[in-house]
């Protein structure tokens, strides 16, 4: 089709920086730490779940809003995380990913006229998930090195046309993990100018030394406007299988599940039942403690490499993702520093520029990510070793 037939509210998606940069690392044979996935298998007990659905035959349709099983896990843990019952058919529903239950809810509650509030950088879905809802997408930003917000930049983003705020921690790119103190700022916003906030948790089990994830919905007086967004890609390192989940409280819920019929109808039955079966399992065989330790231990591995690089790298609290420094590299610009990278040294970051609305804007830093193995983490610390000492 024509890219002028495109609606104006597309026009300018073109293709993401992840897709750019596969690309490249394609042409380069590159060590990819660009794309924010896993490249060791995930767990066995988890494929063997999944084994299992299909030969049980569990492959026709799922009942939309989620397979009743899986519900009622995502309930369990919500409500062990939150300290209040979850009702898990009317207060949970399953999505193609966290990507879907983001875009079904911006749907669900924001129109044109309306303003959608998030932390600048964001994960690129958020903006594009406004533009087709027709609302306007309005950035505050996070200020590098530990990543905080100026409390009045984020009060006055919020005009009477502000319906969503969007909260991701631990967060993408950055690895921050928002503090007790500045989730009740958030939270004191939004009970006060009453909005609705999605918070996108995906990382949740991703945190590290003394970092704890707080669910914003948690706190007093948040449950009622609070959408808790979650996937079981990033936690079991099954990303391709893209079951997501939303929680909160069921008339939200309900308008999130009028989108999700209409968008996808359902997720992937097998994978559902597979992820119902490893979420009763990991609560019971200590998976999420080796999560933490085995990405604790790749983060090291990976800040090491990197300062054998004589690259600095900001402090993360959460998520698999480290920002490197690259301010005294002679770049202007962090997509010249990565196309250069992965042309020069054969290892591929991700330019955060991406997320940023005036790219112009963004810190001179690059996203590595840690969801490698060991082995790719060295491979990629020999290449860079090689061209920068
Ligand atoms: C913050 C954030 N939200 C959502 C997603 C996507 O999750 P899913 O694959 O479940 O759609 C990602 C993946 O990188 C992410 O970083």
């Amino acid at each position: 089709m024509a890219a002028t037939r495109a609606h104006a509210r597309i026009q300018g998606f073109g293709d993401s920086v992840f897709t750019r940069m596969t690309a490249l690392a394609r042409q380069h044979n590159a060590v990819n730490l660009g794309q924010g996935f896993p490249d060791f298998p995930g767990p066995d007990f988890v494929k063997s779940a999944a084994k299992q659905a299909i030969d049980a035959d569990l492959n026709q349709y799922a009942i939309s809003s989620g397979a009743p099983r899986l519900k009622e896990q995502v309930a369990i843990d919500y409500a062990a995380a939150l300290g209040r019952d979850v009702d898990p058919m009317r207060e949970v529903v399953v999505t193609n990913g966290a990507t879907e239950a983001v875009f079904d809810a911006i749907q669900a509650f924001s129109g044109p006229g309306d303003e959608v509030v998030a932390f600048e950088p964001f994960y690129d879905s958020y903006p594009a998930s406004a533009a087709i809802a027709g609302a306007t997408f309005v950035p505050v930003r996070l200020n590098p090195p530990d990543w905080s917000f100026d409390l009045d930049a984020l009060s006055s983003a919020i005009t009477p046309r502000t319906r969503l705020l969007l909260l991701n921690t631990p967060h993408n790119p950055t690895g921050k993990v928002f503090s007790p103190d500045e989730l009740e700022q958030i939270a004191h916003l939004a009970i006060e100018r009453d909005i609705l906030v999605l918070t996108d948790e995906v990382y949740d089990r991703i945190t590290f030394d003394r970092a704890v994830h707080i669910p914003i919905a948690s706190l007093p007086g948040m449950w009622e406007r609070t959408i808790s967004v979650n996937s079981t890609g990033k936690t079991f390192s099954m990303t391709g299988w893209k079951i997501g989940y939303a929680v909160g409280p069921a008339e939200l819920v309900g308008a999130i599940q009028s989108v999700h019929q209409f968008v996808t109808f359902a997720s992937p039955t097998p994978f559902q039942d597979a992820m119902a079966s490893a979420m009763e399992q990991a609560r019971a065989n200590g998976y999420y403690d080796q999560l933490k330790r085995d990405y604790t231990h790749r983060r090291d591995l990976l800040a090491a490499s990197l300062a054998q690089a004589g690259f600095e790298t900001l402090p993360v609290g959460g998520s698999y993702f480290l920002m490197a420094d690259i301010s005294n590299r002679g770049f202007e610009t962090d997509v010249a520093f990565c196309e250069w990278l992965v042309q020069t040294a054969g290892v591929v970051a991700l330019p955060p520029s991406a997320f940023y609305l005036d790219p112009a804007t963004a810190p001179l830093l690059a996203r590595f990510c840690f969801a490698k193995s060991d082995a790719t983490i060295a491979a990629a610390a020999d290449r860079l070793r090689a061209v920068l000492e």
